[in-house]
Order: C-alpha cells, then structure tokens, then sequence
C-alpha cells in the first residue's frame, strides 16, 4: 500500500508541475490577446515608386545586349581608368592580384578568366557596371565602363585595340568560350541531386 502511495505521489509531483506551466502559459496567451490592436491598413509614409526610382534600379543587361546605355569606349580610353581603379586588384595587365586574374585565353591549363570563361561579352558590361571596383560599385560612368569592357577584350585579344564598344557592337562580340556552355534543361530528379 505504501508503494503505491509514493509512486502516485511521485508521479503527481511532475503532473502537477506540468499544469502550472500549462496554466501559465494560457494566462500569458489570454491577455497577449486581449492586448493585440488590429493594425491599420497603411501607416502613412513611403510614396508610389516614380518611373525615375526604376529606372535608377533596372541596370540589368542580359546575354543578347538588352538594357545596353548609350556611351561608348576603346581599349585606349579604357587603360588610363584600369590603372587608375583596377590594376591595384586585378594586376597591371589584368594578370590577378589579390583578385582574379582577368585576362588569359587558356581554358585547360590556367585559372578561369573573362577570355577562356566567359560566354558573353554583353554580361561582362553588366558585371563591371554593378560590381566594380569591388570598394566601390556604381562609381563608374558608361564610357568608362565601356572603355574597361574593351580593355579586357582587346588584353585577351578578343577585339583590336581602337575597336569601339558600344550597345551595337557590344552584342557582335563573340567570346572564344561561347560554344563551352550547353543549356541546362535538366528538369530535377536523383540525377542532379
Ligand atoms: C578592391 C579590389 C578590387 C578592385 C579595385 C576591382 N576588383 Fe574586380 N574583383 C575583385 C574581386 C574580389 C572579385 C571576385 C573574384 C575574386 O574573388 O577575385 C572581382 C571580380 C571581377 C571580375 C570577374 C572575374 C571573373 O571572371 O569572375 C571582373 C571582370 C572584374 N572584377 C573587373 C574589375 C574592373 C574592370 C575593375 C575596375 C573598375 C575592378 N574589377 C576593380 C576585386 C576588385
């Protein structure tokens, strides 16, 4: 008999632990509700985003040249703003630094660069204009990005040295890694996993 009395004593002890927590909590729910105030439908600051605010943002330029700004640059332009802004990372020729390399044509033996990796040389305008110089993005005009995109197609000897880039003929360029890339249409599955 009293074996059973302490083990229902010890079983009630937990029991009776377990409903204060219990009890506790749905008193802090309770008067967490009472407290809740529906919130308006707006709170009053903000302001409808202007067709200038988008534009500011819609820099994007894809593979085909979309989205290209006017300006224009050579490989000459391009060297003074890459020895100015550049070089200090990437190397005076481009050849690495404390970043990776830009130029080099060998896809089997060196590291991947813009000349040996890179499909397009449309995306290569995109990368700079929103990237670079990594301390400090969107610092650059048009003309000098385009100088710089020209400058390290004509270093990887993609293009000629006073061969303009513009948005016409940007999208002209063919990369030497162009026909490298197979278009992913792999749908998902175990095989991918
Ligand atoms: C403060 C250092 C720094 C400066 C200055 C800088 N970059 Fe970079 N850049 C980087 C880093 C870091 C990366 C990312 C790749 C890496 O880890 O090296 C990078 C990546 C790149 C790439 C992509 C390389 C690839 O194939 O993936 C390009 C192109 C590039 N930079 C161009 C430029 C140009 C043009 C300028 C001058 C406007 C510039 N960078 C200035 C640090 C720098």
């Amino acid at each position: 008999m009293t074996v059973i009395w302490r083990r229902l004593v010890v079983l009630q002890i937990p029991i009776l632990g377990f409903s204060l927590v219990i009890g506790f909590l749905q008193s802090n729910l309770e008067s967490a509700e009472q407290n809740f105030v529906q919130p308006p439908d707006r709170f009053g600051f903000g302001r409808p985003a202007m067709i200038t605010d988008i534009e500011k943002l819609d820099i994007d330029v894809t593979p085909a040249g979309t989205g290209l700004p006017p300006g224009n640059g050579t490989a000459q332009t391009g060297t003074a703003t890459w020895n100015r802004v550049c070089g200090s990372c990437h190397g005076p020729n481009g050849e690495g630094g404390t970043a990776a390399p830009v130029v080099g044509l060998e896809p089997q033996t060196g590291p991947p660069t813009v000349g040996n990796f890179w499909p397009y040389a449309t995306t290569l305008y995109d990368y700079i204009n929103r990237a670079m110089p990594r301390n400090a993005p969107g610092s650059l005009t048009a003309d000098e990005v385009y100088g710089l995109v020209a400058w390290i197609l004509a270093r990887n000897e993609i293009i000629e040295d006073n061969a303009v880039m513009d948005a016409r003929t940007l999208p002209q360029v063919t990369m030497p890694s162009s026909n490298r890339f197979v278009p992913d249409d792999r749908t998902g599955g175990p095989e991918i996993r």
